[in-house]
């Protein structure tokens, strides 16, 4: 019996991908840049086992059909040379498919689960290993490296920007409904390529906002970083509401915290928003600030939870489930 189980937290793109250039290679039409938190996100566990005779996929207790979990196991079935079938046990602390990023620390910690369950090593990041993550979940790689980190969108590859304890951030996360989203990533990018009139502005002006925010990043520049954040958050969100039909995945309790992110930064507090495809909003800010931001939208009608996370480290493997 193979056995390996991994952590992986999810990340927040604070330089947006949204649009494929390869649909079958799941290659990003733009790069990305995000920030790894300490949220715990997903732990699963993967056993390669010789008495089973199909994958199982178990997600917070309920057995589960998944293409993204066959394609990551048949990847590492290739890469190690094994044809033994999977028992896959998955714990999300993050409420799945909602715009919280589950897609990505389940497809990282999957990916690293198994490629360690399979025998393979993990240092140097293997390439194949990248690669497999991305055409599981596009955003996935992101999770694999801790602290800010960069998406390349010509070979699909991550790299580290900053590690997780040089720049002292939070990430204030208001929690705006408990249930998935209506329309997936795959399937909003896709409406969005077909039927957006913005979409190739939105991908030709994204390039600016990259090299904005690693000079942000370089100079621990809080403001210039989260302005260039709000910028390519708000871009996103435009291209998307201009596809047919639109894509709007916010609710009036979006605007409602996001006026009071204005509010706050009126007030002088440094404090900047994003979201994702999902109505919760996500405040970056400094760790000296977090409490006063989280105190500002606590008490915001629909506001379910607020969570106040750290920069964390990427996928691991840890103890088993
Ligand atoms: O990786 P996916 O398919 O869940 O797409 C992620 C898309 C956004 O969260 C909206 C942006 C991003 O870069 O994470």
């Amino acid at each position: 019996m193979l056995q390996g189980t991994a952590q992986a937290g999810v990340n927040i793109a604070l330089i947006k991908y949204w649009g494929k250039r390869d649909a079958a290679a799941n290659l990003p039409a733009v790069g990305s840049i995000s920030l790894t938190l300490d949220h715990p996100g997903t732990r699963t566990t993967v056993t390669f086992d010789a008495e089973a005779s199909a994958d199982v996929f178990e997600l917070d207790g309920r057995m589960r059909e998944d293409t993204r979990v066959a394609g990551v196991l048949d990847a590492v079935r290739a890469a190690a040379g094994i044809k033994l079938r999977a028992r896959v046990t998955s714990v999300n602390t993050v409420p799945t498919a909602s715009g919280l990023a589950s897609s990505a620390s389940g497809t990282a910690a999957l990916g690293v689960a198994a490629w360690r369950a399979a025998g393979l090593p993990l240092d140097p990041l293997p390439p194949a290993l990248v690669e497999l993550v991305r055409r599981g979940s596009g955003s996935a790689p992101r999770s694999l490296l801790g602290g800010l980190v960069e998406l390349d969108k010509e070979a699909g590859d991550v790299r580290p920007l900053l590690a997780v304890d040089a720049w002292d951030l939070r990430m204030v996360i208001a929690v705006l409904t408990r249930g998935p989203k209506a329309v997936s990533s795959r399937e909003g990018m896709t409406r969005t390529e077909q039927t957006s009139p913005y979409y190739a502005p939105w991908v030709a002006h994204h390039a600016a906002d990259l090299v904005e925010a690693r000079a942000a990043i370089a100079e621990r520049d809080l403001p210039r970083l989260g302005a260039a954040m709000e910028r390519s958050t708000y871009r996103m969100h435009a291209c998307m509401l201009a596809a047919d039909p639109p894509l709007r995945y916010w609710r009036g309790r979006t605007m409602d915290v996001l006026d009071a992110v204005d509010g706050l930064r009126a007030a002088g507090t440094g404090a900047w928003a994003t979201m994702d495809a999902g109505p919760h909003v996500k405040i970056l800010c400094a760790a000296d600030d977090a409490e006063r931001v989280a105190d500002a939208i606590r008490h915001i009608e629909g506001v379910h939870a607020v969570w106040v996370s750290r920069p964390g480290a990427g996928a691991v493997e840890t103890e088993g489930c």
